[in-house]
């Protein structure tokens, strides 16, 4: 794969065509490579999972990575050791260490697998370095003015940012998405999804331990506990949108003929993280007179310009066994898979739910029946490997990725609009395009083959 810096001679003479089709990206610079070079920023447990699925690819090299946590980094020199192959070259010292791992020559992409506040300054890093495939976990911003500082650096630097959500690779999101596009459930009508995870025994911890150790945060706390929890005291709103909308948003084609316009929420008030304080550490401890702003249920509503509605739920604080809360509903049917159900009317019998299982078995998405083997072991049930696979996929083959940042920002931008709707007192706000109309012309071209 040639030099990227003999690609950004050409970025000038290409920007006029990058507008903002997917399909308008440039691609005619770089020749398909069958080997990727990436770095990996952030090695703490999630950019762990994610070398694990690089150390076990043929077609990807992590030559190398940076993080500021010597424990992080020592546990992910050993899954290189683990796996046979040569260590990567070591950045850290400082927050900003990462900007000397991107003055690396030939690095083909980077991952970033930070605290959320450091994926924008991160991302926009990375496309002033001339990188052109920058993959980041979830969420792309805190500020609204975040998400659109890295569309316009995106467009600008003519490079691929690709929010890795994995949740749209699950296996029954995307049978659903196939029935979906087959039009089994009719025409869509109201969509639902979120985040219901019980996070107090990882918001809270003694400092060594990832889950359920104590009740520590911030400077004493341990992996997300270190910084997600601050994110609980100071911010109210849908915190973490992603999981929940990226599938449904796929499905009903945002940003690809259709596109999200306008949103409220609601949240309720704030006990979950205060009682878990006292219940594990007592009234004494000096983290129960934290006074946690985050609603313990923030539910938020959108309306989408082709008429649907979608309802997301933010449920972090609350004893509740995890559930995406997914709800496909259209003309004909819908699936819900909180009891793994499906109706479709004039093949179901009247007024009685089918096992969703039977449906999702005949409905299987081409992506899963042939890459299955192949994703075994990997992260949440295999999605993790999906992700990544369609992100090395894109690069090798200097494509667009299948969830670009059009996607990225108006699915994490949720955070910021539902903060300031929650804050005028649950009053509708506007949401904004960031495609500046493309979403009209645009194609939905999701995961339409077998291949990545
Ligand atoms: N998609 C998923 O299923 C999934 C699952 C877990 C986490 N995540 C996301 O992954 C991201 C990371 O979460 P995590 O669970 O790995 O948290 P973590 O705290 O375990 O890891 C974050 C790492 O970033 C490092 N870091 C912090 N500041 C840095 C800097 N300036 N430069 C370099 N490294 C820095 C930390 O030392 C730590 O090792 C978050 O965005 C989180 O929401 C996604």
């Amino acid at each position: 794969m040639p030099d990227r810096r003999t690609f950004i001679k050409d970025v000038s003479a290409a920007t006029a065509a990058v507008a903002i089709s997917s399909s308008s990206f440039a691609s005619s610079f770089i020749a398909s490579a069958d080997k990727v070079r990436l770095g990996v920023i952030g090695t703490g447990l999630r950019g762990q999972n994610h070398l694990e699925l690089l150390l076990r690819r043929k077609d990807a090299d992590v030559v190398a990575v940076c993080d500021v946590s010597d424990t992080m980094l020592t546990s992910a020199k050993s899954l290189f050791s683990k796996a046979g192959k040569p260590l990567p070259k070591i950045f850290t010292g400082d927050n900003y260490a990462y900007r000397k791992l991107l003055e690396e020559k030939n690095l083909d992409a980077v991952i970033i697998a930070t605290p959320w506040e450091w994926h924008t300054p991160m991302i926009l890093d990375s496309i002033r370095a001339g990188i052109k495939y920058v993959g980041t976990e979830v969420i792309l911003g805190i500020t609204l003015q975040d998400h659109w500082d890295v569309v316009k650096a995106a467009q600008n630097g003519n490079a691929h940012v690709m929010m890795l959500e994995n949740v749209c690779y699950r296996r029954d999101v995307m049978a659903a998405m196939n029935m979906v596009k087959q039009g089994i459930f009719g025409e869509l009508m109201h969509l639902q999804g979120g985040y219901q995870h019980d996070l107090r025994g990882v918001k809270f911890n003694d400092g060594k331990t990832a889950h359920d150790s104590g009740v520590e945060f911030g400077e004493k706390g341990f992996s997300e506990a270190k910084w997600r929890t601050v994110h609980s005291v100071h911010r109210n709103g849908d915190l973490y949108p992603t999981h929940g909308i990226g599938p449904v948003a796929l499905m009903a084609d945002i940003n690809r003929g259709n596109r999200f316009i306008s949103l409220s929420s609601f949240d309720t008030k704030a006990r979950g993280l205060h009682e878990y304080i006292v219940k594990k550490g007592g009234k004494e401890h000096a983290n129960a007179k934290v006074n946690f702003k985050l609603g313990d249920v923030v539910t938020t509503h959108i309306k989408c310009a082709n008429g649907e509605t979608i309802l997301l739920q933010h449920d972090t604080n609350l004893p509740r066994p995890y559930s995406l809360g997914f709800r496909v509903q259209g003309t004909n049917g819908l699936w819900m898979d909180g009891n793994n159900s499906v109706y479709v009317e004039g093949v179901s019998k009247p007024h009685q739910w089918d096992a969703a299982k039977v449906w999702f078995d005949k409905y299987d998405h081409p992506l899963w029946k042939r890459w299955t083997r192949d994703a075994e072991g990997a992260g949440h049930g295999g999605m993790d490997f999906f992700v990544l696979h369609s992100f090395i996929e894109s690069i090798k083959r200097n494509k667009p990725t299948p969830m670009d940042v059009y996607d990225a920002a108006a699915w994490s931008a949720i955070t910021p609009l539902s903060e300031k709707s929650i804050e005028l007192g649950n009053e509708t706000v506007e949401f904004p395009d960031f495609t500046s109309g493309q979403w009209m012309y645009r194609k939905n071209d999701f995961a339409i083959t077998d291949e990545y």
